[in-house]
């Protein structure tokens, strides 16, 4: 049964990331009776094929969907590409949204933040990412979401930015509180 657990995706395989970074301090900014579980295995998925999404999937997707059925809801925390979805979360959408009308995150309200370099901080990315989650099963949250343009952080932690620290407690609290 889930619980009071977020599953928290990342867009960025990036050691450095930002984005990782703001998952990070999301994971450490839990509210208390909830945990945050970054699941950091997205660039161990392959390719989604249908021909191997049977009985017995590759275990990075087991542990993906095992992740994503313990959890009450999810934070995903995203750059942009190309002014769209970087194809490492977009595979994992594909593999969340199956089987078809019960995967494991279906219902479950889902958030997606993050900073990109650009003047807008990512927006395509996020406003593409609730298009393609809320197709894939999630009940996604349209209202809340935080674009950072990663210039406002001026080299720094995203923990140091205390307008970024008041925005995501901001949106953590109101996922928090779409689980109920
Ligand atoms: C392949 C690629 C495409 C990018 N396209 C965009 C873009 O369309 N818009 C944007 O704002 N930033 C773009 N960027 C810059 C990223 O937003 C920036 O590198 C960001 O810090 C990446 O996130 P991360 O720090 O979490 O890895 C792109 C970066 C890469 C590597």
């Amino acid at each position: 049964m889930p619980d009071n657990t977020v599953l928290v995706l990342v867009g960025s395989l990036r050691a450095a990331s930002v984005n990782r970074q703001l998952a990070e301090l999301a994971v450490e900014s839990a509210p208390a009776g909830t945990t945050f579980e970054l699941f950091d295995r997205l660039g161990e998925l392959p390719f989604y094929n249908e021909d191997i999404d049977n009985d017995v999937v590759p275990e990075p997707v087991a542990a993906l969907r095992a992740a994503a059925a313990r959890a009450g809801g999810a934070l995903v925390v995203t750059p942009e590409y190309n002014g769209s979805i970087p194809g490492v979360l977009k595979n994992a959408i594909d593999w969340l949204s199956r089987p078809w009308g019960n995967g494991a995150l279906n219902d479950k309200p889902l958030v997606v933040i993050g900073a990109a370099l650009g003047r807008y901080g990512g927006r395509w990315a996020h406003d593409e990412t609730r298009k393609s989650f809320g197709i894939a099963g999630p009940r996604v949250v349209e209202d809340l979401t935080l674009s950072i343009p990663t210039g406002t952080l001026d080299g720094k932690h995203p923990r140091e930015n205390a307008e970024v620290v008041e925005g995501l407690n901001g949106v953590i609290g109101k996922l928090v509180s779409e689980i109920g």
